[in-house]
Parts: structure tokens; sequence; C-alpha cells
């Protein structure tokens, strides 16, 4: 699928393209899911700095068989079955040509599907709180959108490290499920007062970090829910771009930190991202985290599934099936 031009759910088109055969280090993917985020949904409008030039695909993560290999390509072999979340955009494809570096083998154990799923959303939670903002037992931590895709995984992979979660969600029902998935409290943006648990709960300090995905519409909220020298994990813009900030105002009143940490730059190198697939296919395959893929649709109508996500109407991950 490509975009000629940025826009609505409408600008997504699809296009008959010779793929060639794959140059040396390269490999030829047929795929078997496809993995849908948000960040597809700013891509597509071309917000702010997505900027992406046009026409381009779109879509970052997938899983598939290897069909054909340029040479040098050591690692795989045909009829291999991998995934990956990486650039250029083209992963709502039936078949693309890839880097072979950027291709993770597919363990027996981990369907299609939930890989598909699973590998960027996967790979920004372990990121997030394995690296980022390494979580200890016994902390209590802000979780926003903790029903969605990422919410889901992160909600799962802390309960498991033994820290409290505070999730934010945007509605009751969402509240449910966040609950069913490790979450400890849940409150709605908009009616609770975040900053007020995050204090009770911890002997009126505040919490050590807050995982921010919403951007501007959560940004003063998060800043009150954090302890003296706590960090404002920023990863997301779904609600918009946080407005430019009095640094030692907001961040000097109590020595906070602030990052903006982003996917791409945890896995640059092939050790980092084998690392964090390791580690995020260790708690799927002992059962501490479950993929739910709550939301499957033919590739061809990826419209539906971008118009359904920017309608905060999906909860965990949704695929989208060549
Ligand atoms: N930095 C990175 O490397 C990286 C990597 C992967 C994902 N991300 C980011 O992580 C976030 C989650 O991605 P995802 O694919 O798993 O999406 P998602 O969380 O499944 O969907 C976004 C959720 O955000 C909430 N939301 C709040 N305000 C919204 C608004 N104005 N419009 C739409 N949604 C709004 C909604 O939940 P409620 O209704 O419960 O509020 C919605 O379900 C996104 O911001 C994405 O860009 C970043």
């Amino acid at each position: 699928m490509v975009i000629n031009e940025t826009g609505g759910p409408d600008v997504l088109s699809w296009e008959a393209r010779d793929l060639g055969i794959p140059g040396p280090g390269e490999a030829l993917i047929r795929h078997t899911a496809v993995g849908v985020n948000f960040t597809d949904v700013h891509r597509r409008r071309g917000d702010h700095h997505f900027l992406t030039p046009v026409p381009c695909g779109l879509g970052l993560e997938a899983a598939g068989i290897v069909v054909a290999l340029g040479d040098g390509v050591a690692e795989f072999n045909i009829g291999d079955r991998i995934a990956y979340a990486a650039i250029p955009l083209e992963a709502y494809s039936d078949e693309r040509i890839l880097t072979a570096e950027r291709l993770v083998p597919l363990p027996g154990s981990i369907d299609d599907k939930i890989a598909a799923a699973a590998m960027v959303k996967g790979i920004t939670v372990q990121f997030l709180i394995r690296q980022t903002f390494r979580v200890e037992p016994g902390q209590v931590v802000v979780l926003h959108a903790a029903a969605g895709g990422v919410g889901l995984i992160a909600c799962q992979w802390l309960k498991h490290l033994g820290i409290t979660v505070i999730g934010t969600v945007g509605s009751e029902a969402k509240a449910e499920i966040a609950r069913a998935h490790g979450a400890d409290h849940v409150l709605i943006h908009g009616r609770d007062d975040i900053a007020g648990l995050a204090r009770e709960l911890t002997n009126g300090l505040g919490v050590p970090v807050v995982y921010d995905s919403i951007g501007k519409a959560t940004f003063d909220e998060s800043v009150s829910c954090l302890a003296p020298r706590g960090m404002l994990v920023s990863f997301g813009n779904v609600s918009g771009y946080i407005e430019p900030v009095y640094l030692s105002k907001v961040f000097g009143a109590e020595s906070l930190f602030f990052t903006w940490a982003k996917m791409h730059h945890y896995i640059e190198s092939r050790a980092d991202l084998l690392g964090a697939t390791q580690d995020l296919f260790e708690v799927i395959n002992s059962g501490a985290v479950q993929i739910h893929v709550n939301q499957t649709y033919p590739l061809h109508e990826a419209a539906r599934a971008h118009i359904d996500l920017e309608a905060r109407s999906t909860t965990g991950s949704s695929v989208l099936i060549p």
C-alpha cells in the first residue's frame, strides 16, 4: 500500500510493483501478518516531524517467510520464519525486500500474528522499562493509554516485575481491560485526579517515572505525578506535541529528568535488536506477557484499521492479514 499524499485514511491505496531480486545482504520476505501502530497514523497524516516525503509506503512491523536471498546472507535460509521492526516503511505489503540485518528469526512457539503485533510494541516496552528507566520491584509507576497496544504489554510486563501500576485510559470499559492485565489502579482522563493518587500511594512523594505516549494533553499532569529526581519518559504524541516549556521552572523545581525515547535508537545495532527481542520472546514464552490481537483486518482494509485506532475504539493490538 502506498500514500501519494498525506491526509485521511482514504489516501491509502494499492499499487502493484515489481520488486526485482534481493541485492547483497538483502532478503525477499512474503508477509503473513502485518502490525498496525499509531505511528502509521502519524505518518499517513503527515503530523509535524512525521513529514514523510511522498509517495511512500507505510508500516514498521511484520512477520513472514524468507522467499529469496541476496548474496552474503549467512544467517537465514529460504523458508525461514522471521519478524521485524524496521524502516523503510513498507510493511503494508504482500512482499517486500529488506536488509537481512534487521530480521529476527521467529521461534516455533510464537505465532505470526503475535509476532506482527508484538515487534514494535513489545520492543518499545522492553526499552522503556528495562533501559530508559529501569524499574525496580516495589516501585509505583504511572502508565498512560494503559489499554492500548503498547499499554497492555506494559501493564503485564510491569506487573511481572513487581511494580504497582497506575494506568490511565479514556473510558470505563478500557479501565476494566487494563485492570485485567495487571494495572493495579486505573484512572480515567479528565475525570480522576491522577497526580493525587500517585502521591497517595507514595507517602506524598510522587512516582519515580511516568511513561507518557499521549503528549500535549497529559504533560502537565505527568510532571505533577513525579517525585523529586523522577523521570518523565515521553514516547508518543497521540494528542499533539508538547508545548514549549520553561525548562528550569518545570524540571528544575524538583530536579526532574525528561527524555523523548525512540525505538530505533535502542535497536540500532544487531546485538541491541536481538537482545531486546530475546527479552520480549522470553516474557511471551513464559506466559508473563500475553499479546492480545483484538482487531484483525484484511491488509487491503488498512484504512479501516486506521479509522478505528484514531477513534480510540481499539484495545490491545491490531493486525492486517495479507
Ligand atoms: N517512541 C517510540 O519509539 C514508539 C514506539 C511505538 C509506539 N510509540 C507510541 O506509543 C503510543 C501507543 O501506540 P499504539 O500503537 O500502541 O497505540 P494505542 O495505545 O493502541 O492507541 C492510542 C491510544 O491513545 C489514547 N489516546 C489519548 N488521546 C488520544 C487522541 N487524542 N487520539 C487518539 N488516541 C488517544 C487512546 O486510549 P484511551 O482511549 O484509553 O485514552 C488510544 O487508544 C503512540 O503514541 C505511539 O506513537 C512510540
